[in-house]
C-alpha cells in the first residue's frame, strides 16, 4: 500500500466527529458516588443533539416506561445511574453509526446493534468478574466504539471494491481483517485505536479497541481481552459486525486470561438475548 493512501485515511480521521465533550462531562458526573440530578441536567442540556436523542431514547419501548417522558429530570428518575449511562452512550455512538458501511456491506442500523449489543456483553462479562465502575465504564465506551475505524475505512473499502471482491474471491478462507491488511495496508482496529487516541481518551479504551482483532495483543489486559470477546460473542450470536462474522473464534487462552467457564459464557449469551430483544425496533 502506497505512503500517499495510508496519509489519505489518517487524514479521514480529522472529519470524523469528536466525541462529544458533553457525554464526556455526563459520563464523569455519573462516576460520582453522589449524583446530583441537576448538574447532570445541565450538563446534557448543554447540547440539545444529545439531550434530544436521549429522550427519543428512553421514550421508546425499549425501556418499557409507565408514561411518557419530557424532561431529562423525570428520565433520569425513571432510569438510574446504569441506565442512564448506557442510554447516553448509546445515543452519542449512534451518532457515528447513521450511515450505512458499504463496503463493508452493513447497514448503519446492523453495526449499531452490533456495538450496542457488545456494550450489553461487556456489562454482563464485567458483572461476572465483579470488576469495578471505572472498569465497566471504560469496557462500556471501548466496547461501543470498537469498530469505529470501520467508518473511516469505508470510504477507501469503496473505492478499492472491485480488488476487495477480487481478494475475497480468491481467498475464502481470509477474514476482513486479513483483506484490510492486503489491500489497504491497515485494520480498522488499528485505525479506531488512532482515532481514539488522538482525542484523548484513556490508555485502556484505546488498547483495547487497537487490539480487538489480535488474539495475543487483546489477552494482555483485562478490558482488551473482554472487549474482544465480546466482539466474537456479539457475531457467534448472529449480532454481527460484517459478512465475516463466522470466522472468528473463541480462543482457549482469551478464556483462560478473563477465568471464565463455557457454561459462563452461556449464561452470559443468554442475559444479552434477552436485553437486546427490544432494541431490534429502536432507531435513534
Ligand atoms: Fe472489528
Ligand atoms: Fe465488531
Amino acid at each position: 500500500m502506497s505512503e500517499f493512501l495510508l496519509e489519505r485515511i489518517f487524514n479521514k480521521v480529522d472529519t470524523i466527529p469528536t466525541f462529544p465533550e458533553t457525554a464526556r462531562r455526563a459520563l464523569e458526573l455519573l462516576r460520582r458516588d453522589e449524583l446530583d440530578f441537576r448538574e447532570l441536567e445541565q450538563v446534557i442540556k448543554s447540547d440539545p443533539g444529545i439531550a434530544v436523542n436521549f429522550l427519543k431514547l428512553v421514550n421508546s419501548a425499549a425501556f418499557s416506561l409507565p408514561q411518557k417522558v419530557d424532561s431529562l429530570l423525570k428520565a433520569f428518575m425513571y432510569l438510574g445511574t446504569d441506565q442512564i449511562k448506557l442510554s447516553l452512550l448509546a445515543s452519542v455512538s449512534g451518532k457515528y453509526f447513521s450511515d450505512n458501511l458499504t463496503g463493508y456491506g452493513i447497514s448503519a442500523k446492523d453495526i449499531w446493534l452490533h456495538s450496542i449489543n457488545c456494550a450489553f456483553i461487556t456489562e454482563e462479562i464485567a458483572n461476572e468478574l465483579k470488576l469495578s465502575p471505572e472498569k465497566k465504564e471504560s469496557l462500556y465506551i471501548a466496547s461501543l466504539l470498537h469498530d469505529l475505524g470501520k467508518i473511516v475505512l469505508d470510504l477507501y473499502t469503496n473505492l478499492e471494491e472491485v480488488k476487495f471482491h477480487e481478494i475475497t474471491r480468491e481467498n475464502p478462507s481470509w477474514d476482513f481483517l486479513q483483506i484490510e491488511w492486503f489491500v489497504l495496508g491497515v485494520d480498522h482496529g488499528m485505525v479506531g485505536g488512532y482515532l481514539l487516541k488522538k482525542w484523548d481518551f484513556p490508555e485502556d479504551i484505546t488498547f483495547a479497541v487497537r487490539a480487538h482483532h489480535d488474539a495475543d495483543l487483546m489477552i494482555q489486559k483485562k478490558v482488551s481481552a473482554i472487549v474482544g470477546l465480546s466482539n466474537i460473542l456479539a457475531n457467534l450470536m448472529g449480532i454481527t459486525g460484517g459478512v465475516d462474522a463466522f470466522k472468528y473464534k473463541i480462543s482457549s487462552k482469551l478464556i483462560e486470561t478473563l477465568g471464565l467457564t463455557t457454561k459462563d459464557l452461556e449464561k452470559i449469551m443468554f442475559k444479552v438475548l434477552k436485553r437486546s430483544m427490544f432494541l431490534e425496533n429502536l432507531v435513534v
